[in-house]
């Protein structure tokens, strides 16, 4: 092979990298505080729970939220109270627990925005969009692109000015 092509191949393979390091989505596969299964909850054959009763912000602001341990405990100190996969619940929000800390969960975010974007739910779910729209998928959430977003926007013949989004 002429030393030239060696050096072009090399050189692809640079930006290569480079771009899938810099711009590919953000692993959705982190180790989460403590084990979860939205399809466990929310099957609507078994727990059949609303996305909002956990995500309470979802319809009235900015930010969804996430569930504090106590609200998971009002059903697990009787549902699987023994499970070892639930101790992080105990410590967390169970004051009679020999495990108990009172340090609340820190739930790790998979998919966030970053911070030059500026999101707001209500805006979105109180205008008819659902949740699924959006996370079709919450047990392995895909990242949200620009072009997801403009997508809708022009199907809503939305402006596309680039300070509605970003800072
Ligand atoms: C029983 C409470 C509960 C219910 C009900 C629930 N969630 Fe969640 N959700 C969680 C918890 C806990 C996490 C954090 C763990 C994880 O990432 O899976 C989470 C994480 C998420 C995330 C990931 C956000 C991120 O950036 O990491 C999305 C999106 C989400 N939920 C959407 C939904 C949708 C849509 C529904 C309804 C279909 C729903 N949730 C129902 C508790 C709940
Ligand atoms: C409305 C009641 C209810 C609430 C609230 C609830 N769970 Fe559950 N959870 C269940 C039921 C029912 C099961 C299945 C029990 C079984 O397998 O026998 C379960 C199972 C689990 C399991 C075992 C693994 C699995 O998916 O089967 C984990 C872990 C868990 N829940 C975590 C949580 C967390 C964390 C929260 C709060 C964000 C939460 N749960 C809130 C009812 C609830
Ligand atoms: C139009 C798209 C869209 C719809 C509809 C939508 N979301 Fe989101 N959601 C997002 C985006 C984008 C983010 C990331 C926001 C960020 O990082 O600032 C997000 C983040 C979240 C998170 C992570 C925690 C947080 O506060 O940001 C949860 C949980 C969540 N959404 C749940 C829901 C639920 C439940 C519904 C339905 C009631 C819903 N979403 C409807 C786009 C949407
Ligand atoms: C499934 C459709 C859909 C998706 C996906 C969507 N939007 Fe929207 N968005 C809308 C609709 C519809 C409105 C108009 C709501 C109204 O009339 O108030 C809107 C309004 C907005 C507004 C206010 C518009 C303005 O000019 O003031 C902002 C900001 C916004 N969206 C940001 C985003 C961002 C950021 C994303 C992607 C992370 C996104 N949207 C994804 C449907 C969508
Ligand atoms: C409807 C919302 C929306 C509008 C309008 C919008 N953007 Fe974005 N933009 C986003 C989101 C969401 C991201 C983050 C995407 C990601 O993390 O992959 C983003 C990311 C970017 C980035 C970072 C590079 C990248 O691809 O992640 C640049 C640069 C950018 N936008 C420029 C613009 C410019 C210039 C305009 C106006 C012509 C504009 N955006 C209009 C939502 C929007």
């Amino acid at each position: 092979m002429h030393p030239l092509c060696l050096f072009c191949a090399a050189g692809v393979l640079a930006v290569v990298w480079v771009y899938k390091h810099a711009y590919s989505p953000l692993p959705v596969e982190i180790p989460q505080t403590m084990p979860f299964s939205h399809a466990t909850h929310t099957n609507p054959a078994g727990v059949n729970m609303q996305c909002q009763s956990c995500h309470t912000g979802a319809e009235a602001g900015a930010g969804a939220g996430m569930p504090v341990a106590s609200a998971c405990l009002d059903c697990h100190r009787h549902i699987l109270p023994q499970d070892p996969r639930l101790l992080p619940l105990h410590a967390a929000a169970n004051a009679d627990s020999p495990v108990y800390t009172g340090e609340p969960l820190a739930w790790i975010r998979r998919t966030p925005l970053p911070a030059h974007v500026h999101f707001h739910h209500a805006r979105h779910t109180t205008n008819g969009i659902s949740c699924a729209e959006c996370h079709p998928t919450p047990d392995s959430p895909t990242p949200h692109t620009m072009s997801s977003c403009l997508d809708c926007h022009r199907q809503h013949a939305l402006p596309a000015n680039c300070d509605a989004c970003h800072h």
